[in-house]
């Protein structure tokens, strides 16, 4: 893996050059034409989406806005993935059924179609299997008793019926299994938009300005590894790691650690994606960083724990020295997403 990164030389001139330096080095160059086939957006508009437009999606969109869905009809999945707060709620930590501060963040649904695992300690496997989980969840719908949520739902929205036997082509489609397949249908439509980054990764140099191009090669380098995790388009793969955030003392959240019962995998929480990431509010599982210089001054010092206390920090979160220009380079490279 480590053999990917450009060598530190690269950028040991790169340091003391003036800023008024106007074009990148040959090399380079040379290291931007390598790096873009890594970064290139799949063709397809979405994974496995068996329509386009259609009667599922539009039915799982319904559902998606719908507070019907909750116990007390008040809350739908878009009051805390508003699509005008690009699919989160700007809030450090999400706020469910009764006012009631959930444990996380809630994070932005761009591009989840192709997720891998769901969830900040990835307990959820299938998009469809995670509809459930919020839905059903006291803190969040409190959608229960689970056993006569249908029924419930078609008394308070008789015109259901209908449409899921539209969407699925047969009687007796009204099912808690074809709400899930709705809902995960509609997700699958949430694609971040084309970017200047995009452009510039298809060829186009104009696309970026100079620093920011600056701050994608630094993002790269070996100097800070940020690419190891945040790799691909989407800039995750759906790994875990601890990247070094202090947790509550008192009660403390392990992330993926909890849902394995595992210590190894303590305080490992998934690699956010960094599509969109700079119209963010606030940042991190715990929502504890509210600007993206603060994220990037957390890198920069090598997180925030001691390593020695029974934490297994990822090897590259380490302090990487970075001057204020290069600081300001990484932040100018992520506004491009
Ligand atoms: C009360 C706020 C709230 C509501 C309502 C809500 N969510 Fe979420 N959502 C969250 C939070 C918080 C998380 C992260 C929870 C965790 O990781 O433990 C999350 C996580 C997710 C994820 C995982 C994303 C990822 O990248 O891992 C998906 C998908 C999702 N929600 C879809 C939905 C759907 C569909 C509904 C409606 C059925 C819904 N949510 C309702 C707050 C909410
Ligand atoms: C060891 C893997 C790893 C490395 C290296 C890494 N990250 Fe991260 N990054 C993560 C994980 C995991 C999260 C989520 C952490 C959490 O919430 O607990 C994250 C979160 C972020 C976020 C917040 C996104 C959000 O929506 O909350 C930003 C911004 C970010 N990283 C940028 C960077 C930059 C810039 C670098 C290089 C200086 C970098 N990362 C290096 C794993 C990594």
């Amino acid at each position: 893996m480590f053999g990917l990164f450009f060598k530190a030389e690269v950028y040991s001139d790169f340091i003391n050059r003036s800023p008024d330096v106007l074009e990148l080095k040959e090399q380079e160059q040379r290291a931007i034409n390598f790096l873009r086939s890594r970064y290139q957006r799949p063709l397809q508009y979405s994974p496995d989406l068996t329509e386009k437009e259609g009667s599922k999606i539009h039915l799982g969109k319904k559902l998606f806005f719908d507070p019907r869905l909750s116990n007390h009809n008040k809350i739908s999945c878009s009051s805390c993935h508003n699509p005008q707060k690009g699919w989160g709620d700007d809030l450090p930590r999400g706020v469910g059924f009764s006012d009631e501060t959930l444990l996380r963040r809630t994070p932005s649904l761009w591009n989840v179609g192709w997720g891998k695992r769901f969830f900040w300690d990835g307990r959820a496997t299938a998009l469809e299997g995670q509809v459930v989980g919020p839905l059903f969840s006291k803190k969040e719908m409190n959608a229960v008793p689970f056993e006569t949520f249908m029924d419930r739902l078609k008394f308070k929205a008789p015109e259901y019926e209908n449409l899921f036997e539209k969407a699925f082509r047969t009687k007796q489609a009204f099912t808690l299994r074809n709400l899930t397949l709705a809902i995960a249908e509609f997700e699958k439509t949430i694609v971040s938009d084309r970017t200047v980054f995009d452009e510039f990764i298809e060829g186009n140099d104009q696309a970026l300005t100079l620093q920011q191009k600056r701050g994608f090669l630094l993002f790269n380098s070996s100097r800070t590894q940020c690419s190891s995790c945040h790799s691909t388009w989407r800039f995750t793969e759906d790994a875990f790691h601890d990247t070094g955030i202090l947790a509550d003392n008192r009660s403390p959240d392990f992330g993926r650690g909890g849902f394995y019962r595992d210590s190894k995998w303590n305080f490992h929480f998934k690699v956010s994606s960094l599509r969109d990431v700079s119209s963010r509010k606030f940042f991190m599982h715990d929502g504890s960083f509210s600007t993206l210089e603060a994220v990037i001054d957390f890198y920069n010092r090598g997180g925030d724990v001691d390593r020695s206390k029974e934490r297994n920090v990822a090897s590259q979160i380490r302090p990487l020295g970075l001057s204020e220009e290069e600081k300001e380079f990484l932040k100018y490279f992520l506004q491009t997403l």
